[in-house]
């Protein structure tokens, strides 16, 4: 059943997961439709997939992906509720919208169909992203079937629905947040001289190795700071300097600050 796989939504993620699907399973046949037709035909003809539309992959395929932002979801859904409910086999809809329950899904989808909710991060494109999920009235071969489809993600962690708003607060947007801490230890490296490519490569390549450091290990963060700080030395005045700036509460502020707007697009704000 889940050999036929559809994707609503090209874009960002909806291409990112389509592409895993492509590596991990090229068996898989793809059906994918995008609101601007040329995007998917683009991605069609890259993974040898079948243009589609929202109608066909809703009638059709066993697994159904819904990559359109929150806001667009109640519009497609609502215009396949009858699609769905002609249906007579099982299909399972996959839902990766910030904020909204796999309830909602049920709700605009017009039935109590099996929903798989997931929370995925851009770093998925490379194989090194965090994707959290969890289901409703699916079957745990579903489930994993739907993991081995996106093995190659990164790491795929299941947990309960009640805590992937926060998960999406520190794994969905906390690489935007990264990105910043990037390009401002590179803007600090540039005004110590270096050229913009090489402190882009040393502050990627530093984070890269400091976050594996602490997984590897699985030494507290705060230990393994110290270990770098020697006294009197250069990084301890460096660490003054980001707590003299409010750093921590600066990046404890921006993951609460996105799971109050997760918690507010769930209330349809
Ligand atoms: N980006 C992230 O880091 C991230 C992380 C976690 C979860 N998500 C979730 O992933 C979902 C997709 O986000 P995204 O970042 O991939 O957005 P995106 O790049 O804007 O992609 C959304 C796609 O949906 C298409 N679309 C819009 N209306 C449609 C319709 N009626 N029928 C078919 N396709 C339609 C758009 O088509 P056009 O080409 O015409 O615009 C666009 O290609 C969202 O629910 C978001 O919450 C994203």
């Amino acid at each position: 059943m889940l050999d036929t796989v559809g994707v609503i939504g090209t874009g960002a993620m909806g291409g990112a997961v389509a592409k895993l699907i492509h590596a991990s399973q090229p068996e898989t046949v793809l059906y994918l439709s995008n609101r601007t037709v040329e995007k998917a035909e683009a991605l069609a003809k890259e993974l040898h997939a079948r243009v589609s539309t929202n109608e066909e992959i809703a009638k059709t395929c066993g697994l159904i992906f819904l990559a359109v932002k929150p806001q667009m979801m109640p519009g497609v859904l609502m215009a396949l509720t009858p699609v769905f409910a002609a249906r007579t086999d099982r299909f399972v809809l996959v839902t990766m919208a910030a904020g909204l329950t796999a309830e909602t899904i049920q709700t605009l989808s017009g039935g109590a169909y099996p929903v798989i909710r997931m929370m995925p991060n851009t770093p998925i494109t490379v194989g090194a992203g965090i994707v959290t999920y969890c289901g409703k009235d699916v079957t745990d071969g579903e489930l994993s079937a739907f993991a081995a489809l996106l093995k190659d993600a990164g790491t795929l962690d299941p947990i309960p629905e009640h805590l992937i708003d926060a998960a999406s607060a520190i794994a969905g947007c906390g690489p935007a947040f990264v990105d910043l801490f990037l390009e401002a230890l590179a803007d600090g490296a540039v005004a110590c001289g270096l050229p913009r490519s090489k402190a882009l490569l040393y502050a990627a390549q530093t984070v890269e190795g400091a976050a594996r450091a602490a997984r590897v290990t699985g030494e507290q963060p705060g230990k393994l700071k110290d270990v770098v700080c020697s006294p009197a030395g250069s990084t301890i005045q460096g660490i003054r300097a980001l707590e003299k700036g409010g750093f921590r509460s600066a990046a404890m502020e921006a993951v609460i600050a996105a799971y109050e707007k997760n918690l507010a697009l769930k209330e349809g704000q």
